[in-house]
């Protein structure tokens, strides 16, 4: 199958609340997913999840009793809110892709807890959380990854990436300085789980199945074992243009 030149074409941003806050709608808050990326074989979304009054009226009832029951187990109500907007804003997704109601959607889960929708195999979606945001991935043709990073500057990426990366990676990453090393880490971090994410398996067993190379041109990955080799040479990588103070990555898995 030839796949042709891949482009990610972000779509131009209006002044939204991602790109210039309003003080009554700053970054983050609550509000409609708002698609920033298109390409031609996937759509993305982000999604404000932070509400300090809790989720908007209504976006509960679009989840189902499970969801609820998993809602209301979190301890802490910023979680618990940001639970429910995401859930609520991939059920609206997935129904429009799928032509379905949200609350009427009903999700399958992968071996390793992959959502997928049930009795349509061939509409494949992934989502990510990482502080006040969600990111989701929806793709009629392959099987999608998608991941989103709070960029937390206080860590010794060094020391997680002697512990959870190749050699090569720790080996580029140790001879940059800081901030390029910390650009670097997030954007080999979210590559790695994007990546393993559309394949819907572990993280912590797979994640050095494969390294990831930083070029010019964007990112390249090379498989360290035979697991995944086939399937690793026809996936795309794209980095994903998301707010300042996040990195995110966006993989299609090769079939
Ligand atoms: C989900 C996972 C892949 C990454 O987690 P993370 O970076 O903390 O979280 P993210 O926000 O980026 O992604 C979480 C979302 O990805 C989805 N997801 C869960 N497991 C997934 C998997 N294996 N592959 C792809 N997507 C997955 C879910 O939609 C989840 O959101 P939800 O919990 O609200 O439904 C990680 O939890 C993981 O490794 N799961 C596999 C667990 C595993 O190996 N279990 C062993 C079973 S034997």
């Amino acid at each position: 199958m030839s796949l042709g030149p891949f482009k990610i074409a972000v779509a131009p941003m209006r002044e939204t609340a991602f790109q210039k806050p309003a003080p009554q709608c700053p970054l983050g808050l609550a509000g409609p997913a708002q698609r920033i990326g298109t390409t031609d074989s996937a759509n993305l979304w982000l999604v404000g999840v932070s509400n300090e009054d809790g989720p908007p009226p209504g976006q509960m009832s679009l989840l189902s009793q499970d969801e609820r029951d998993r809602a209301d187990r979190f301890h802490f109500a910023v979680d618990r809110t940001r639970f429910i907007l995401a859930r609520a804003a991939l059920r609206t997704l997935v129904g429009q892709a799928a032509g379905q109601a949200p609350e009427e959607i009903e999700f399958s889960t992968g071996p390793y807890g992959k959502p997928g929708l049930k009795g349509r195999p061939d509409l494949h979606f992934n989502v990510s959380h990482s502080g006040a945001l969600a990111l989701i991935g929806i793709s009629s043709e392959r099987p999608i990854g998608v991941d989103i990073e709070i960029i937390r500057e206080n860590m010794d990426e060094l020391a997680l990436a002697r512990t959870f990366f190749c050699e090569d990676e720790f080996a580029f990453l140790s001879a940059l300085d800081a901030p390029a090393r910390l650009r670097a880490f997030y954007k080999i971090w979210t590559c790695k789980e994007a990546v393993l994410k559309a394949f819907g398996v572990g993280i912590s067993t797979n994640l050095k199945d494969f390294s990831v190379e930083l070029t010019q041109d964007g990112v390249k990955i090379h498989p360290t074992s035979a697991c995944f080799t086939p399937a690793l040479a026809m996936t795309r990588i794209e980095p994903i243009e998301v707010p300042a103070g996040y990195a995110g990555t966006l993989a299609l898995a090769g079939l």
